[in-house]
């Protein structure tokens, strides 16, 4: 399968090609036909897609990585120029979420969930497909569904919670999936936030697939909250996978990709917006 991914929404801009905002967004060309993974917070991706002539009416499916506002914000706008559309998620992309954000020793509550009603998007024209196992969505190309939580370095964000019948809780990111896209060169691993961890995420491919080569992972991986310690745990375990180029994005953290770069040189890239990956 030809492919090329190219970044439309992203935190920060590389070239004079859009603009930056907090969200992520992918767009993806195949020979089979046009994909988005994720809608940013809103902001940006219409005029992005414009910039860099991604042709929003081409898509055939949308799939979401999570809830997030900053991957979910976009659905309306998106949805208004595809027409009726497959939305891929999981049931829990429709949870209430909550930010707590100490500043000036006082904590405050952001709300930062889907920002939408299902009803509301579904009169738009999204049809939400929703699974929680792994799942084919396209020939050659694979949800993960719900990612078993293994590795001892992998925590939950510790300042991110979510409301179920009620009650608030931490956070854990049941509907926190990714990507695969099977092609000749190996899986290209697209994530949202990674937020059930990267390299459980990558284990759990690995286990679902049978098959061991990744081309490229790219996406956000949010490592800004983990130790130091937890970091390095994290980068020997993946240096023991098979892996061609990383390309991290979004709510990875400045210190965790200036590592990344460090340990994998070449191989490593910064994914911002226009960033296009061709397989
Ligand atoms: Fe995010
Ligand atoms: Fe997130």
């Amino acid at each position: 399968m030809k492919t090329r991914i190219t970044i439309l929404c992203e935190n920060l801009v590389g070239r004079l090609v859009g603009s930056g905002e907090h969200g992520f967004s992918a767009f993806i060309e195949t020979d089979k036909g046009n994909y988005l993974f994720d809608t940013g917070s809103g902001h940006s991706i219409v005029a992005n897609s414009l910039t860099l002539s991604k042709d929003l009416k081409s898509i055939r499916k949308i799939f979401l990585s999570h809830g997030h506002y900053d991957h979910t914000g976009g659905l309306p706008e998106v949805i208004k120029m595809s027409g009726k559309v497959d939305v891929h998620g999981h049931p829990h992309i429709f949870l209430d979420r909550i930010h707590v954000i100490k500043e000036n020793e006082k904590e405050t509550e952001r709300f930062i969930g889907i920002p939408f009603k299902k009803k509301y998007l579904e009169f738009l024209g999204a049809n939400f497909i929703l699974n929680t196992d792994f799942m084919e969505v396209g020939k050659g190309i694979f949800l993960t569904g719900e990612v078993p939580r293994k590795t001892s370095f992998e925590k939950p964000d510790p300042k991110l919670f979510s409301e179920i019948d009620g009650k608030t809780t931490q956070d854990l990111f049941l509907d926190d999936q990714s990507l695969i896209l099977d092609t000749d060169k190996g899986m290209v691993l697209i994530l949202g936030c990674a937020h059930s961890g990267m390299i459980n995420i990558i284990h759990h491919v690995m286990k679902r697939t049978g098959k061991e080569k990744f081309f490229a992972i790219l996406g956000g991986t949010h490592l800004d909250f983990l130790t130091p310690e937890q970091l390095e745990e994290l980068i020997k375990s993946l240096k023991k996978i098979e892996i061609e180029k990383i390309g991290v994005s979004h709510c990875t953290g400045m210190k965790a990709a200036f590592r990344l770069q460090q340990e994998f040189g070449d191989q490593f890239f910064y994914g911002c917006v226009g960033s296009v990956l061709e397989v």
